[in-house]
């Protein structure tokens, strides 16, 4: 051989020496992404040391870790952290609240701006899963790109009381909807390979003495309303976190509750990630750890980091086995790992954010969402040949409100306003905010030529003066709503009815565009010439009411909820224990430093007929029932046609009778054998073109159309008759068809 080949074929060998030990080694199991998440997690668990263990298991909580002794130099200002465990690939985690955009509230990021979509309301009142997913995966791409990756999103509680301080959060009182709609936006969230919790697990719907009130149902009535809801957003989102809430259920607290976490979430389900508590909603320690909770949660919130030194204590002591914490860290890194983030870890800093795109996503989600609740005379779309357009109130000319606490997103765009609280359990958390989106200016954007005059509202002798003046008048009615809180009644606040009535009296060319975080009483409704309900329209929510009022959009939106003729006709005429906890803000808010006080119950009696259902057992007329929304055209139904089997299906024409393009939902609802109130078993949004028709399958929802047998732990379809309406409402009678069943049980 040649010496210059030797020297060839030496270099070749220390090359192929220098990669041997890197080609012998197996690659380590966890990294193996042909395997399952729970055995890669698993191998994980096995190589962890019991110190790592203990820093997944609780979170630290920003706000009083930052600054402090030792604190971790890449913790941001947000809800949760843990650390980095970089020998085994573990990215630190970073959660934000995400409900409807990255959050930031009372600023804790200076300058730190994101999307605001509309209230998750909106999006409900759009029956539309795709829009949920698309904000979802909006919030998911900004979270991602500003270095997040636990987002404590997916509000899925029914909105059983009018009052519901977070209605505005959640996605109404239907378990098919809300189920649908949060599993969408889970998806969506986790699509950018990041974490998404449901939340708040469960019977979590009034604010008022959150941190004890104590939610009384039974677990069948449960299974049929709140935890199908629940269900079905797992099914549909796969959230790798399920957060357990603040409320006790059944004398248990959410995040202590065997039944909740471990026999229904584990057992039945067979649901495999993690759950983490609420932020302070954690009492015990072994309790908490035996009834399945993985994750203590913002742990310094709680009155002892529970999940730290008096776990490590219970595990010493025989109280817990170390199987029972690997079990915990098994859940939590079968989460990291399936929602992709392992693989996918976060950027190190931040990345670019396409704002404009996103922009659309939140003013498509405001317009779709927005509920034209009257027109009469057709008042509505207004006329581009208006002269002089009177607007009033709810800082319009600078404006749209926002719902507040942990979802309070900073939006791009700025605020516009911003109010602190004087008092009350939100008041650390809390501002009332209105982002800057200006319906009058967006009003003046499209009638240029007519004279559009703001006046605040304070004065109603001026406003109704000013309106006599007015070619049409559009009053903007506000009613602001608030985690930890619930509103005391359904009136718009500050003397808003009386301003509407005086200034309607004065011209009936009048119409009221109520931006609200749930129903309101309308006592002024017969005056006026037309209701809009905006909901929290988000940061384009001044331009997307501009477009329905001018008819650039048509009207789509369908309420998710009930909206009530008055108090006395919910199930509660008032949230339970307002009196008792007026004065005790520590008790009603989040952490658990307050004084002990006892928990009270709350009994759900109305059962699994939430919302609606309840007006039907009743016999209540509502102001305006489920699924109620007008349009600028009109849709009619036909040639329903019904096939039974194990799962009915539905089949029927909608047409486009007006002459405007618009979306519509039908909606069918059925009514069980025995069953009083109807139950939404189907839904679908479609746009349809003037004049056209299109032919629709829908595929009923059989755990609607069932009962949850506790005994055998089963749904059970009656054998009989049932009922399916094509409405337009669920009081619509609309076309109905009869279907026998045969029993059977899943
Ligand atoms: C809320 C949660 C939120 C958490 C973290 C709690 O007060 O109930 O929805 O995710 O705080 O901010």
């Amino acid at each position: 051989m040649r010496p210059q080949s030797l020297v060839k074929r030496s270099l070749l060998l220390l090359a192929l020496g220098a990669a041997m030990p890197a080609m012998a080694q197996a690659p380590a199991p966890w990294s193996d992404t042909a395997r399952p998440a729970q055995q890669r997690a698993a191998a994980l668990v096995a190589a962890m040391t019991l110190e790592e263990k203990f820093d997944l298991l609780h979170t630290l909580f920003p706000p009083r870790v930052i600054g402090t002794p030792g604190a971790p130099t890449d913790i941001l200002p947000s809800a949760g952290y843990t650390p980095a465990i970089p020998r085994l690939g573990i990215p630190e985690m970073r959660a934000s609240d995400a409900s409807l955009g990255v959050a930031n509230q009372v600023e804790q990021r200076k300058g730190d701006t994101a999307t605001a979509l509309p209230a998750s309301l909106a999006t409900a009142a759009s029956f539309n899963p795709a829009l949920a997913y698309a904000g979802g995966a909006m919030i998911g791409a900004e979270a991602r790109a500003k270095t997040f990756n636990v987002l404590l999103a997916g509000g899925a509680n029914l909105t059983r009381d009018p009052w519901g301080g977070r209605n505005f959060e959640y996605l109404g009182e239907d378990p098919l909807l809300s189920g649908t709609l949060a599993g969408e936006h889970i998806r969506g969230v986790q699509s950018n390979h990041i974490i998404s919790t449901v939340k708040h697990f469960a019977l979590n719907p009034q604010e008022t003495g959150r941190m004890l009130a104590d939610s009384r149902l039974d677990w069948t009535a449960m299974r049929e309303s709140d935890l199908l809801a629940f269900k079905l957003a797992i099914e549909g989102g796969k959230p790798a976190s399920v957060m357990c809430a603040y409320n006790l259920v059944n004398g248990d607290y959410s995040c202590e509750n065997k039944v909740l976490l471990t026999d229904i979430l584990r057992h039945d389900w067979g649901w495999q990630g993690f759950v983490m508590s609420d932020w302070g909603a954690v009492h015990s320690t072994v309790k908490a750890a035996k009834a399945g909770l993985d994750q203590e949660s913002g742990a310094e919130l709680d009155k002892a980091i529970y999940f730290g030194a008096p776990l490590q204590k219970a595990l010493s002591e025989g109280a817990v086995t170390k199987a029972e914490i690997d079990t915990k860290i098994l859940h939590i890194l079968t989460g990291v790992i399936e929602s992709g983030l392992y693989d996918h870890p976060t950027p190190a800093h931040e990345q670019p954010i396409d704002y404009a795109a996103h922009a659309g996503v939140a003013q498509q989600a405001a317009e779709e969402g927005i509920v034209l609740l009257r027109n009469e005379g057709n008042m509505l779309p207004l006329a581009a040949t208006a002269r002089r357009i009177l607007v009033i109130g709810g800082h319009a000319d600078i404006g749209v409100l926002s719902g507040g606490g942990s979802s309070q997103v900073r939006s791009v765009g700025g605020v516009a306003l911003e109010i602190p609280l004087k008092g009350g359990p939100a008041s650390s958390f809390s501002r009332t905010t209105w982002h800057s989106s200006s319906p009058v200016k967006a009003i003046r954007a499209l009638a240029p030529t007519a004279q559009v005059t703001y006046l605040d509202g304070t004065d109603a002798a001026a406003a109704t003066r000013a309106a006599r003046d007015a070619d049409v008048v559009l009053v903007f009615a506000t009613q602001w709503r608030t985690e930890a809180e619930d509103v005391p009644d359904l009136s718009l606040p500050d003397g808003q009815d009386a301003l509407i009535s005086a200034v309607a009296s004065a011209n009936p060319h009048t119409a009221v565009v109520v931006e609200s975080g749930g129903a309101v009483l309308m006592p002024w409704l017969s005056k006026v010439g037309a209701v809009v309900e905006a909901w929290y329209p988000g940061q384009r929510g001044g331009e997307a009411i501009a477009n329905v009022l001018f008819g650039k959009v048509n009207p789509s939106g369908h309420l998710p909820l009930t909206f009530p003729a008055s108090e006395a006709q919910a199930p509660r005429p008032m949230p339970v224990g307002l009196a008792a906890m007026r004065g005790n803000d520590a008790a009603s808010n989040a952490g658990s430093e307050g004084e002990a006080v006892t928990p009270f119950p709350v009994n759900y009696k109305e059962g699994a007929d939430a919302g609606y259902r309840w007006y039907a057992k009743t016999g209540a007329k509502a102001l305006f029932p489920f699924g109620y929304g007008l349009s600028y055209t009109r849709f009619g139904y036909s040639h329903l046609a019904v096939t039974g089997g194990d799962t009915p299906t539905v089949s029927f024409d909608v047409t486009n009778l007006g002459k405007r393009a618009g979306a519509d939902v039908p909606q069918i609802y059925a009514k069980v054998p025995g069953a009083k109130a109807p139950r939404l078993a189907a839904f679908q949004r479609i746009t349809l073109a003037p004049g056209e028709t299109r032919h629709v399958t829908l595929t009923t929802q059989p755990r609607v159309l069932a009962q949850w047998d506790q005994a055998s732990g089963k749904w059970l379809m009656a054998g009989g008759t049932y009922t399916l309406t094509l409405g337009h409402d669920v009081t619509d009678p609309g076309l109905s068809k009869q279907v026998r069943l045969g029993q059977r049980s899943f």
